[in-house]
């Protein structure tokens, strides 16, 4: 402190006042001016899920139990689709039975090993039976799609099986992709010009 000589101080501020007003005026290659980034085309991307998920079980606005009263199990062959499911394409692999699915009794839950009835909001336990790999890989998030925080402390919801497969052809089809977004980082235009 004693040995400072007395220009070093107004020395120092002289220099950092000089700094500042370079940085400001950007003659030192200061921060870029910053403009925000162009908002992302809704074509590039989708929160949607590649199927509609149905909220209850009904045929033709029908719910199942108006013509299956669950009086007494179907007792139909199980290939059969009756007369009016025609339209269902039942393309399972090995798995050809609506009964391996759905419930005799019930028709509109489903059925466990043991035929206890499952609930269309538990149908991934359904699933579960017969693809039991895939579903503990869904359980853990590296099959389907986890929405919510990274951080399994907080909330996350895992999308549905049926979400994305259709039960009776479950066979992902391939999607057509959607364009790239116009991500510029040099500009606030798309197809930018720099
Ligand atoms: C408009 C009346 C109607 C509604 C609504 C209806 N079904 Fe059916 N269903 C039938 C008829 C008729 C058959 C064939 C006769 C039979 O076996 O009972 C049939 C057959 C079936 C079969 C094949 C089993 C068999 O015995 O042939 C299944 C599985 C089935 N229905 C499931 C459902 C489910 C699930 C729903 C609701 C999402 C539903 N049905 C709604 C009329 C209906
Ligand atoms: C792999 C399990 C599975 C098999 C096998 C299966 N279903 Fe289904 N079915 C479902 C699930 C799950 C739903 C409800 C979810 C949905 O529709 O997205 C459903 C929905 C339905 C519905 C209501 C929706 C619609 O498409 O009309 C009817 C009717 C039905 N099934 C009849 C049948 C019949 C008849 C068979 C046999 C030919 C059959 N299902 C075989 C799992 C199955
Ligand atoms: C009763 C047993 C059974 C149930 C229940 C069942 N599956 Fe399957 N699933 C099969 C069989 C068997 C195959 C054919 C496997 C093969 O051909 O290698 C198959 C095939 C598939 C495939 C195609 C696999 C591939 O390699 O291309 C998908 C996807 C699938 N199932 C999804 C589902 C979903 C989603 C559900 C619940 C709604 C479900 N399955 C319920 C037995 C079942
Ligand atoms: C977000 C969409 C999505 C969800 C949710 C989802 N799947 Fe899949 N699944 C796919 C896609 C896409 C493929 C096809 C992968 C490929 O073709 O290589 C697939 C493939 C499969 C296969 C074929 C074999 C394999 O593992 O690759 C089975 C079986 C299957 N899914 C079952 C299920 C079951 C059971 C659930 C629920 C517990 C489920 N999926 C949830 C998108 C989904």
């Amino acid at each position: 402190m004693t040995d400072e000589p007395g220009w070093a101080r107004p020395a120092v501020v002289v220099g950092l006042a000089l700094l500042a007003v370079g940085l400001w005026t950007g003659a030192l290659g200061g921060p870029a001016e910053k403009r925000d980034a162009a908002p992302l085309d809704p074509k590039s991307y989708s929160t949607d899920t590649v199927r509609k998920v149905r909220k209850s079980m009904t045929f033709d606005g029908a719910p199942c139990q108006s013509c299956h009263e669950g009086k007494e199990a179907l007792q139909g062959d199980p290939r059969e689709k009756g007369i009016f499911h025609e339209a269902i394409k039942l393309q399972h692999g090995r798995n050809q039975h609506c009964f391996n699915c759905h419930h005799r009794l019930q028709p509109a839950d489903f059925s466990n090993f043991d035929g206890a009835p499952i609930k269309l909001a538990d149908v991934q336990l359904l699933c579960a039976r017969c693809h039991g790999t895939t579903y503990r890989d869904w359980q853990q998030g590296s099959h389907g799609r986890r929405t919510g925080s990274w951080d399994s402390a907080k909330a996350s919801k895992n999308t549905v099986c049926i979400a994305c497969h259709e039960p009776h052809w479950p066979v992902f089809k391939p999607l057509q992709a959607a364009p790239p977004p116009q991500v510029n980082p040099h500009g606030g235009e798309q197809g930018g010009h720099h």
